[in-house]
């Protein structure tokens, strides 16, 4: 019997799920959801049925919950409204049920796409103003996790980069490579501004959520800089080796594409306060991204 606490990581198939598997492992019994199950320390869950929900925690029965399963395809949730709320906003209120009766601490990663982005800086007292599907279900989960677990840790992310651990995941290096290396261009907006985080500093940040029940409610987790995601992908061509001429600017919103934010600063200063390690720096941010992993 593994003495270890047991964290049910669900969506471990995905970018930062497969992070974070890999960052906890040492110190964590670590179990992994995801809608298939590949491996011994796995088990399938559907977040969109409370049944699946059920039926895993009965099995799990963990002690720390980190849900990071979601429709996370922005232009995908605006064609698929009620598929996109049934995994984002109601599968969120399964696993915060689902935690809530086994007494286990969960950890929700919500986004910065919860916010219009009309403005530089937001906090995260600020009021939710979501222009998108995908932001509107995240935000209508938040609320949901908040009602039924008021102990709940809540991460918003403007923008996670590194490389992925197994193909297909929502991984921004992963993509890019791929194009890049085909000879394929990259278009990307000029005036769309993130401060984003590198995958393991992020999943950092969530394994000592995880540890310290005491931090409750919702906290953002960025760069101490933004970029806009032209200068982001740009830079990312030249330290990849390949031409910035792959890389064209957008200079306005694409027709028939989910509505995104301009300005997704997210100010971090809670963060920083009950965090042991410092918000790191665009230039650490994007030297991790390349290199650092566990
Ligand atoms: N990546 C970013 O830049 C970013 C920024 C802000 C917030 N976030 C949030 O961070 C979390 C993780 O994002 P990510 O980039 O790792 O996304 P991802 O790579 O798309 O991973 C999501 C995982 O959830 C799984 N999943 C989808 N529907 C499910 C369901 N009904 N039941 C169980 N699992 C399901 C997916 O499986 P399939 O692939 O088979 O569908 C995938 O393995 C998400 O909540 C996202 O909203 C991400």
């Amino acid at each position: 019997m593994d003495p270890r606490p047991r964290m049910f990581i669900i969506g471990a198939h995905g970018f930062v799920g497969g992070h974070l598997v890999l960052q906890a492992s040492g110190r964590w019994n670590v179990i992994g959801g995801d809608l298939l199950a590949s491996s011994e320390n796995e088990i399938a869950i559907d977040v969109a049925d409370p049944a699946s929900v059920a039926s895993a925690f009965a099995r799990v029965r963990p002690q720390v919950v980190v849900l990071l399963a979601a429709m996370a395809d922005i232009d995908r949730c605006e064609r698929e409204p009620r598929l996109t709320e049934s995994i984002n906003a109601d599968g969120a209120e399964f696993v915060a049920r689902g935690s809530a009766q086994c007494g286990a601490r969960l950890i929700y990663s919500s986004s910065a796409a919860v916010f219009d982005g009309t403005r530089h800086g937001y906090r995260e007292s600020d009021a939710p103003t979501p222009v998108s599907v995908y932001g509107r279900t995240k935000a209508e989960a938040e609320q949901r996790v908040a009602k039924l677990m008021p102990g709940a840790a809540i991460v918003r992310p403007a923008l996670v980069v590194g490389r992925g651990l197994r193909p297909g995941t929502n991984a921004l290096l992963d993509k890019l490579e791929t194009k890049f290396s085909a000879g394929r261009t990259v278009v990307a907006p000029t005036y769309e501004l993130r401060n984003p985080i590198d995958v393991y500093t992020l999943c950092e940040f969530l394994l000592e959520l995880a540890a310290r029940p005491e931090l409750q409610g919702i906290f953002h987790i960025g760069a101490t800089e933004s970029i806009s995601r032209f200068d982001l992908v740009t830079l990312y061509a030249e330290r990849l080796g390949y031409s910035r001429d792959l890389v064209v600017p957008q200079t306005a919103p694409i027709p028939g594409r989910a509505p995104r934010g301009l300005d997704h600063f997210l100010l971090c200063e809670r963060s920083r306060t009950v965090w042991s390690r410092p918000v790191p720096s665009l230039e650490e941010t994007i030297e991790r991204s390349l290199y650092v992993t566990a």
